[in-house]
């Protein structure tokens, strides 16, 4: 009861210090990779008419490396200035009531930073940004790398998931695929093979595009032939739809063969039968 309640009590106090900003973790991005960094605030409240009501914001700003983005603060998105000619790679994905993310294109080293939101009421009274913030770091040509959903040997007819995948962030559509240095048609971080067949062997590599450095060290696919446990295994499956026929087939075979057993059985146990009494006979009139 006791700390459910003090938790209770907390939570209220929250409440109560209504203005706030929460940031996503910090965010590492590939250099000419898109970051979204996700952001949610609460605008501070006003009693209007004996009721709380939510200040209206009317400016969302974000800027780099400033603790407060205040003054003359160059930002890198103002919702005041329109088409935000600072920077058209920062795009604000939120709103005034309560979404700050913001995403980053085409990242380059400059955008390297602590970045910070401020939100501002119409007469400034309500001017709120956390400080805390949110880093972005820039690296170039991190090496990706290729995991594979299974392990060991590989047969024909089987499936495996190839993905190609980094410490930071990257456009999960920029990822690029070869076979033996081929390009293959398919996009995103994961590669889905299946059914898996022989021609699928090879060493695949991923990459992200317009990235330098970035492609990945050579994955060796190895698909077995496995020709024989290939064309049972077809046989099985193809005979899945007769097996309730054959069943039926079979357990009359089985009474049939054992009406059958106990029918002789009888007939030689009821011979035996006629024998013996026959044979008796002559034994007691010996005895006699
Ligand atoms: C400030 O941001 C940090 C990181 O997102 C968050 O943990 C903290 O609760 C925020 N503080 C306020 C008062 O919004
Ligand atoms: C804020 O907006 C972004 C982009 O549209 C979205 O992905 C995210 O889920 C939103 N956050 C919340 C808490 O709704
Ligand atoms: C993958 O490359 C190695 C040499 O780097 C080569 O020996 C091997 O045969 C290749 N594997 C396939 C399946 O092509």
């Amino acid at each position: 009861m006791e700390p459910k309640s003090s938790w209770c009590f907390m939570f209220l106090l929250a409440g109560a210090v209504s203005q706030r900003v929460i940031y996503s973790d910090p965010v590492c991005g590939v250099r000419g990779s898109t970051v979204t960094l996700l952001c949610t605030f609460t605008p501070d409240t006003v009693t209007q008419g004996g009721r709380e009501v939510l200040v209206e914001i009317i400016r969302v700003i974000w800027c780099q490396n400033h603790p407060i983005c205040q003054g003359v603060t160059p930002t890198v998105y103002d919702n005041k200035i329109q088409n935000n000619p600072n920077n058209p790679r920062y795009r604000y994905l939120g709103d005034t009531k309560g979404n700050c993310t913001l995403q980053i294109s085409g990242l380059k080293e400059e955008d390297e930073a602590t970045l910070r939101f401020r939100m501002e009421d119409e007469k400034k009274l309500s001017v709120y940004t956390n400080t805390t913030g949110v880093r972005v770091t820039v690296v170039d040509g991190t090496q990706m790398k290729i995991l594979s959903s299974r392990d060991g040997e590989l047969e024909r007819g089987e499936a495996v998931t190839l993905t190609c995948t980094t410490e930071c962030t990257f456009h999960q559509l920029e990822v690029t695929w070869f076979r033996d240095g081929h390009a293959l048609p398919d996009t995103g971080p994961s590669l889905h093979l299946s059914p898996l067949k022989a021609e699928d062997s090879g060493n695949y590599t991923c990459d992200l595009k317009n990235t330098v450095g970035t492609i990945s060290h050579p994955f060796s696919l190895n698909v077995e032939a496995g020709e024989e446990e290939q064309s049972t295994s077809t046989e099985q499956s193809t005979s899945t739809g007769g097996v309730d026929t054959l069943l039926a087939v079979r357990l009359l075979l089985f009474s049939l063969h054992t009406v059958l057993i106990i029918i002789v059985a009888s007939i030689v146990i009821r011979r035996t039968c006629v024998c013996k009494k026959a044979e008796q006979p002559p034994d007691v009139t010996e005895e006699l």
